[in-house]
């Protein structure tokens, strides 16, 4: 398979997604708002934007299996997967603010091998294949070189429905707000990736995240030269629902803090 040639053909067609999205973006009060459960809203364009997405997905590689936030999964045992979140942020979305973000990510027999992000706000378009490194537009990127957690940006995503380890990720972050350069949370874990295979922040980490929030920030961060990982630097990261994702040189120092707090009681 020519993953490039294939993250071309993605790459059109998140254009044309986002560019849907950001049409939106600046006459939301129009827009239908869902509730899915206690803070999780979807509207219309999430769900249009989903079904172009899976119909345009399927035309370029036939016989492949979905996996989709809204829709949800069909013919997932296929040799090759697309994970889809359409619209990644749909808080910020319904509130007109960005970043949001199409995320695609495809799997080869369990591996996952392509990424695209596309941030709708700046329309920047990160994307990375297996064999080869990442990119950001035509841009070679790569991970930045701070080495200690003390000259770092992180970014988060805040407990919003899974309230259990609140004082555990409240105490963590009490942690890096005296020990790191600052936290942010913008509201869409696909762009948080890509922000740190960019080198804009040097790691993140989040639970009670989807398959499809990470997947195609992980290959993107990857081959950014960062590291992917769960709370315990093992590999359950994609269907597990807890993510570190960081360049190589502070990841050892951001998974202890994550591995002291998180798993104290
Ligand atoms: C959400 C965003 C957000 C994260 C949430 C996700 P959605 O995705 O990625 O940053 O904190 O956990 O659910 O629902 O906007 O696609
Ligand atoms: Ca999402
Ligand atoms: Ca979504």
């Amino acid at each position: 398979m020519n993953y490039r040639a294939l993250a071309g053909e993605v790459a059109k067609i998140t254009e044309k997604a986002a560019e849907n999205i950001r049409k939106h973006l600046r006459n939301i009060n129009n827009i239908n708002i869902e509730t899915k459960s206690h803070n999780s809203f979807v509207t219309i364009v999430d769900k249009q934007t989903e079904e172009f997405l899976v119909e345009s997905l399927l035309k370029i590689l036939p016989n492949s299996g979905i996996l989709a936030e809204e829709s949800g999964e069909r013919d997932r045992d296929r040799e090759f997967l697309w994970i889809i979140d359409p619209l990644d942020g749909t808080t910020n979305f319904i509130h007109g603010l960005s970043p949001v973000a199409v995320s695609i990510g495809l799997m080869h027999n369990g591996e996952l091998v392509l990424g695209v992000v596309h941030e709708v706000g700046f329309d920047e378009l990160f994307w990375a294949t297996i064999d080869d490194k990442a990119y950001l537009n035509n841009k070679v990127i790569t991970v930045s070189n701070v080495n200690s957690i003390h000259d770092a940006l992180l970014a988060t995503g805040f407990p919003y429905y899974d309230y259990e380890r609140l004082d555990q990720y409240m105490n963590l972050m009490r942690e890096f707000m005296h020990t790191s350069h600052g936290l942010r949370r913008l509201g869409s874990a696909a762009t948080d990736m890509a922000y740190v295979a960019c080198g804009r922040f040097e790691g993140f980490f989040e639970y009670s995240l989807n398959p499809w929030d990470v997947a195609a920030g992980t290959v993107i961060v990857r081959q950014a030269g960062g590291i992917v990982t769960d709370f315990t630097g093992g590999n359950n990261f994609l269907f597990g629902e807890e993510i570190i994702a960081a360049n190589a040189k502070i990841f050892p120092e951001l998974l202890s803090f994550v591995k002291r707090y998180m798993e104290a009681q």
